[in-house]
């Protein structure tokens, strides 16, 4: 194995459209020392047509935070917050300090973070742009397998890190989280994590906690569809969103300790691909089309009826496709003595009912996936375009 230094290496699958990684010219310290490995001198750029952390390569740590505005905060307060929030992101994306820096990331280059805002359907009531609010974010649907916990579900506005350095994106949070100051209080906080680029030989899909490789079916950057499928059109209503994106962000406890027990050959039935490379059960390599129509010596469908892969995909939805771009989350053991790990799902998309809301019907009623998961919590987030120069992020909304 190299060393750890193949920039953006876990996310080959999303490509690195919506701001191409760039390699920062890291100063050197004057120690006459070696330059950043190229982990910690990725920069992801700030000012770009979609924002940063989308089609972005996954990244290897991950935290996501909702708040809500305080009470008497509006939109006055929540503009300057916006305004606040773009200029550490844009500093701490390009590997500057803060103001009031708390030197937690001193050392470490850019690391590829990016910073992600999006605001939810209970920030347009509060600041009174009620008319300004799109359709696409009318609350989802209850699913029947849902178990959502308000308290960790929904908020006003969302913030999603990501970086390839801990100690980067914890930085990048306590920063925003101080910006915050007393227009906006933490509804809830998740962190997650991904492999790290370059500890596998060469670059590859992610695994997720189940041992799968996950992320193999995701729409491509360099497909014809992709740009219509993500993101909103330049022309798209409301005018504020030109170039952003729905986020539907579901915490998805996985029972570890039931998916564990269960034999290789019926985990992949369950998903409908092979554990070790992902190839679809009807053959070939990971990248080779699922053959859904292909029955096996016994008679049965090679690709069962319910797997995972089969029922979610976008040929049995009417070509409903999203991004799929999730943390892995591990938070202990909780209290009934199984591990508190899963999925922390963040799926993209230009429109939550041609994406989301059909595919996870489908799933809901049943797929062979459905007995190892619980759906613990949700939020659906409008994520406006990137900014231009010398704008911050939602300044067409909040102005
Ligand atoms: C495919 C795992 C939840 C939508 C897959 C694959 C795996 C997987 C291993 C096959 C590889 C791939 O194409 O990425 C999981 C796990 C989940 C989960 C472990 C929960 C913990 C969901 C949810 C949705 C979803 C909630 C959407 C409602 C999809 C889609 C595909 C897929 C669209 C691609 C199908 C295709 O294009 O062939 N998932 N998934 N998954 N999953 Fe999931």
């Amino acid at each position: 194995l190299g060393t750890v230094g193949a920039a953006g290496a876990a996310g080959v699958a999303l490509g690195a459209t919506g701001g191409a990684l760039v390699h920062a010219a890291v100063e050197s310290d004057g120690s006459g020392g070696p330059e950043l490995s190229s982990v910690g001198a990725t920069e992801v750029p700030f000012h770009v047509k979609h924002q940063a952390g989308i089609s972005t390569p996954l990244q290897a740590c991950g935290h996501l935070i909702a708040f809500d505005l305080a009470p008497g905060a509006g939109r006055k307060e929540a503009a300057a917050l916006l305004r606040r929030w773009s200029a550490t992101a844009k500093a701490l994306m390009a590997g500057e300090p803060t103001g009031a820096d708390t030197g937690v990331a001193l050392d470490a280059g850019p690391s590829s973070l990016t910073v992600t805002f999006g605001f939810g359907r209970t920030f347009f009531d509060r600041t009174g742009l009620a008319a300004q609010r799109p359709v696409e974010l009318d609350p989802l649907p209850d699913f029947s397998s849902d178990r959502l916990d308000p308290k960790r579900s929904n908020g006003d506005l969302w913030v999603q890190i990501g970086a390839d350095d801990a100690l980067v994106a914890f930085h990048a949070l306590r920063a925003l989280q101080k910006d915050a100051g007393a227009a906006a209080r933490v509804r809830w906080q998740m962190n997650g994590f991904n492999r790290t680029p370059g500890a596998t030989k060469k670059p590859m899909t992610a695994r997720n906690l189940m041992g799968q490789i996950d992320g193999t079916g995701n729409p491509k950057p360099a497909d014809r569809d992709f740009e219509q499928r993500i993101f909103v059109p330049d022309s798209g209503k409301p005018a504020w969103m030109a170039n952003g994106s729905y986020a539907v962000v579901r915490r998805i406890r996985m029972l570890l300790d039931d998916w564990e027990k269960v034999p290789l050959a019926q985990q992949e039935q369950v998903i409908g691909r092979k554990k070790a490379n992902g190839a679809p059960l009807s053959g070939g390599t990971e990248t080779t089309e699922m053959q859904l129509d292909k029955f096996g010596p016994d008679g049965k469908l090679v690709i069962p009826d319910n797997a995972h892969a089969r029922i979610s995909a976008p040929e049995q939805n009417g070509g409903a496709a999203m991004l799929r771009r999730a943390f892995s989350y591990h938070d202990g053991i909780s209290a009934d003595g199984v591990p508190d790990a899963g999925l922390l799902f963040v799926a993209w998309q230009a429109d939550p009912m041609r994406g989301f809301v059909p595919v996870q019907r489908k799933l809901d009623r049943g797929d062979a996936l459905s007995a190892f998961i619980r759906h613990e919590s949700s939020g659906l987030f409008a994520v406006p375009g990137g900014p231009r120069a010398g704008e911050y992020v939602g300044q067409l909304l909040l102005e």
